[in-house]
């Protein structure tokens, strides 16, 4: 395996895969013989968009979030924004979350075919995601809406306040947004050249929730335990945001 196709911190994609597969057998997920090897011709570094979520398939991210508990007992209507490999939405199935009120949307089919193909489970959770280049959602939809490591890969200031607007427009009135980025550790003046494209602090992160339409945003320093190798002025930001139940449209 050349350089090239070894993750930052030394793991090649074989390994990353063959780690996310026994993860998922201790998880209880069986595969037929061979399964690897199959798993392996689909996929290079080059066809993995966000080659890291490898490393971190079934690892208790959204499990770690300090509203996670919230959200399961809430049961409403659950949108995983931005899911990637599905790993949220499986976790929500794990812990009872009712299959018919969780949506995972993403912009491709490549992280979450790749997520199906890890977990074995194309048949039982392939109509629980939906992929368009445009938001497919109603307004008011959703009680809650979940970003997990999406706003740090949205570099174009539009796209990312249009994420964000979205999130909120989906949303019934008194709905929650949660989720995690990666961003600056407070005190940092400035990002290091390492990183993905967007890396804010934890009041620009705010700032941006507020115009979108947010209140009550708390933002707390997460577990770096998920980012091997990642610069020192990085961190992760856990957040919690509402959409209010009788928000002032005016004022975004
Ligand atoms: C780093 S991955 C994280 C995936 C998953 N949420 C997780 O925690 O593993 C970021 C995901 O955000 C998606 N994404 C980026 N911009 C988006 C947008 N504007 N709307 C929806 N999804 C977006 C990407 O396609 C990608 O699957």
């Amino acid at each position: 395996m050349t350089q090239m196709q070894r993750f930052r911190d030394g793991t090649g994609l074989k390994e990353a895969l063959a780690q996310a597969m026994d993860r998922l057998e201790d998880a209880g997920v069986v595969y037929p013989k061979g399964h690897l090897e199959q798993v392996l011709e689909r996929y290079t570094l080059k066809n993995v968009p966000y080659p890291y979520i490898v490393l971190r398939v079934w690892v208790p991210r959204i499990t770690r979030h300090f509203f996670y508990s919230e959200a399961v007992k809430l049961r409403g209507e659950f949108l995983d924004y931005g899911c990637g490999t599905g790993d949220a939405v499986r976790h929500l199935l794990r812990d009872g979350y009712p299959r018919e009120r969780v949506r995972g949307f993403d912009l491709t089919w490549k992280s979450i075919d790749l997520g199906m193909d890890l977990y074995a489970d194309r048949e039982e959770v392939g109509d629980l995601f939906l992929v368009t280049d445009q938001f497919p959602f109603r307004p008011e939809r959703f009680d809650t809406v979940y970003s997990g490591s999406v706003f740090h890969v949205i570099e174009d200031e539009d796209e990312f306040m249009e994420y964000l607007m979205y999130a909120h427009d989906a949303l019934k009135p008194g709905g929650i947004f949660f989720g995690s980025t990666l961003g600056l550790r407070d005190g940092v003046v400035a990002r290091s050249s390492a990183g993905p494209p967007r890396l804010m602090k934890r009041d620009e992160m705010t700032g941006y929730m507020a115009k979108a339409g947010f209140r009550e945003i708390t933002v707390r320093v997460g577990d770096r335990s998920g980012m091997p190798g990642a610069a020192p002025d990085l961190c992760v930001f856990e957040f919690c945001a509402k959409k209010t139940a009788h928000q002032d449209e005016g004022d975004r």
